[in-house]
């Protein structure tokens, strides 16, 4: 160690001392004491057999909580941004039309990083605070054939809990993915996933375990 020349800072020497803040904004939340805990077991290996079990469990939770019968439901560990990513990433190849309701920031964010990877991005802007209609949504469906359509179900930027109803069955009718966050709303308000229109491809994100999900 004598080769070390710059000390340990006196911080790492104390301990961690974090305070209890009561937070009520869309995030970060307060976290319960269950989860918490949880987040305190031992460290086990991926092919530990425990672990596939955990795993097991955890997908069973993922359908409960988006109320689906869906196999593929995966957990992805990582931000909203990282679902979100994920998402648009294994779906849309370079030159792709995708079509972005933008209700606020998400829909803007989720149009740059389908940008990012070279796809033909048309947006649908909802006034400020308001939503978009299931007419407006299918012109739009109509005119750009897109292979994806992403909708912010809780837009945390303006406040405003998008309808869902039918649009599942509208992109099914326009053969296009529907990816919705509920980054903001899950838990919340109920994401009926399975009444979204069964032969439709679905994906969300959600918060803390980022989750996609794909109905087919
Ligand atoms: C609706 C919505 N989508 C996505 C995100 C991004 O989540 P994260 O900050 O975990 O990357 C947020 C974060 O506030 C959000 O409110």
């Amino acid at each position: 160690m004598s080769s070390l020349t710059i000390p340990p800072p006196p911080c790492l020497q104390k301990r961690l001392l974090v305070p209890h803040r009561y937070m009520f904004g869309p995030g970060p939340s307060n976290v319960p004491t269950r989860i918490l805990e949880a987040g305190a077991k031992p460290v086990i290996g991926h092919m530990h057999p425990e672990i596939f079990e955990i795993m097991n469990d955890i997908k069973s939770g993922i359908r409960y909580v988006f109320q689906t019968q869906n196999k593929v439901s995966l957990a992805v560990s990582g931000t909203g941004h990282t679902a979100m990513e994920c998402a648009i990433f294994n779906t849309v190849e370079p030159g792709d039309s995708v079509l972005v309701a933008v209700n606020g920031i998400w829909g803007e964010r989720a149009a740059d990083m389908a940008e990012r990877i070279g796809a033909r991005v048309n947006t649908i802007v909802a006034p400020p605070g308001g939503y978009l209609t299931n007419a407006d949504i299918e012109k739009a469906l109509s005119k750009h054939s897109p292979v994806l359509f992403f909708l912010a179900h809780g837009e945390s930027s303006t406040g405003v809990l998008h309808p869902l109803e039918g649009i599942g069955d509208l992109c099914h009718k326009y053969n296009c993915l529907f990816l919705v966050d509920s980054v903001a709303s899950i838990g919340g308000a109920p994401v009926y996933m399975d009444q979204q229109g069964s032969h439709n491809n679905v994906f969300v994100c959600v918060y803390v375990f980022v989750c996609s999900q794909i109905i087919s």
